[in-house]
């Protein structure tokens, strides 16, 4: 794949071998994230961080990754403040705010907007998440740590068994990060949720026709030799009432008790988060927070270096990074991950 100038809209663009080149990349962004040193490279680079509905991590991610690698950002958060709110199209805004960028983030609550979006844009769109669609550079980054975890353990990812629990029906990280796992060998896929919050078909046929073992259920039983239990949050927002969403918080949950019964002793833990620590939903518990399997910081953190990739490549500087390398100038101690 050729990344330069390039929109990342959905993991449907990566082949193995451009998934191999991004975490090559992420890899090299370590000791910039570590504040060990820094790069320049993007120097003079504005960064579009367009953000139509709430977001923590990706949003805040995106924009250190950018200014990590010497860009400044310009941020739009909430539809309300946009003149989107006044009813202009999203190819409009594009065109407008893309002569301001020179590369544009954006989450947007609606299916398919951040690529409906990209056809006005006159600079490369990532997608922060639209709608229940797709959230592919959280599925980047949980491959990555998947990756990682599974290498501190001796495995790697072909033939390995995941378990993703909760909201699969409107859980967009689930359904891009399945679509991403469908490109390796022989996994096995646990997939336990409500009937009425299960995996969407469309991924299932990804899974069935790349030959996968697929188990649906709505038992935690049955997973006692998976590698990875990767948690989800029931997605309030995608449901047409809150009370429609009562119905199904705190059904699945992950606590220490149920990790030890359930699980072996060294299943990885990961969850997109954010986590709904409200004690109705609960569906991660602190419990777990010391528990050495517990991957959800690095995964977090790991966000980062899958954006500085991202915007080293599509902005075409992934070689210059080194370059562009200067001192970190005050007391800096970033423990590492790994
Ligand atoms: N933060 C992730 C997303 O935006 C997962 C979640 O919100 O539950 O898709
Ligand atoms: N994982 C994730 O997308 O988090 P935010 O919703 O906080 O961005």
């Amino acid at each position: 794949m050729n990344f330069t100038g390039s929109n990342i809209l959905s993991v449907d663009q990566f082949d193995i071998d451009s998934i191999q080149t991004i975490f090559a990349i992420a890899d090299r962004m370590q000791p910039y994230a570590r504040r060990q040193k820094r790069t320049k490279v993007l120097d003079g680079a504005i960064l579009g961080n367009l953000f139509f509905e709430p977001s923590t991590r990706t949003r805040v991610s995106f924009g250190t990754a950018f200014n990590l690698l010497g860009g400044e950002v310009r941020e739009t958060t909430g539809m309300e403040s946009s003149a989107l709110a006044k009813g202009e199209s999203l190819y409009d805004t594009a065109r407008v705010l893309s002569s301001y960028s020179d590369v544009i983030a954006m989450r947007h609550p609606k299916s398919g907007a951040v690529a409906e979006f990209a056809e006005g844009s006159r600079v490369p769109v990532i997608n922060g998440g639209d709608g229940a669609n797709e959230h592919p550079t959280q599925a980047l980054l949980d491959l990555y740590t998947i990756k990682k975890e599974l290498a501190y353990h001796g495995h790697g990812v072909d033939g390995m068994h995941i378990c993703m629990m909760g909201d699969l029906k409107f859980g967009r990280t689930v359904h891009s990060l399945s679509r991403l796992l469908a490109m390796y060998k022989d996994i096995r896929f646990t997939l336990i949720s409500p009937r009425e919050l299960a995996m969407p078909d469309s991924v299932l046929d990804v899974l069935a026709n790349a030959g996968h073992h697929v188990t649906i259920t709505d038992q935690v039983s049955g997973s006692s030799d998976a590698d990875i239990v990767y948690q989800t949050r029931i997605q309030q927002e995608r449901f047409t009432t809150p009370q429609e969403a009562d119905l199904y918080r705190g059904k699945f949950r992950l606590n220490s008790e149920i990790y030890t019964k359930h699980y072996k002793p060294n299943t990885v833990i990961m969850h997109p988060l954010p986590r709904d620590s409200r004690a109705e939903a609960n569906e991660l518990d602190n419990d777990l927070n010391q528990n050495p399997n517990l991957a959800i910081f690095r995964q977090a953190d790991n966000g980062v270096l899958i954006r500085m990739a991202l915007f080293a490549l599509t902005l075409g500087v992934a070689e210059q990074v080194e370059k562009y390398e200067c001192d970190v100038n005050w007391y800096s101690s970033k423990p590492s991950g790994y």
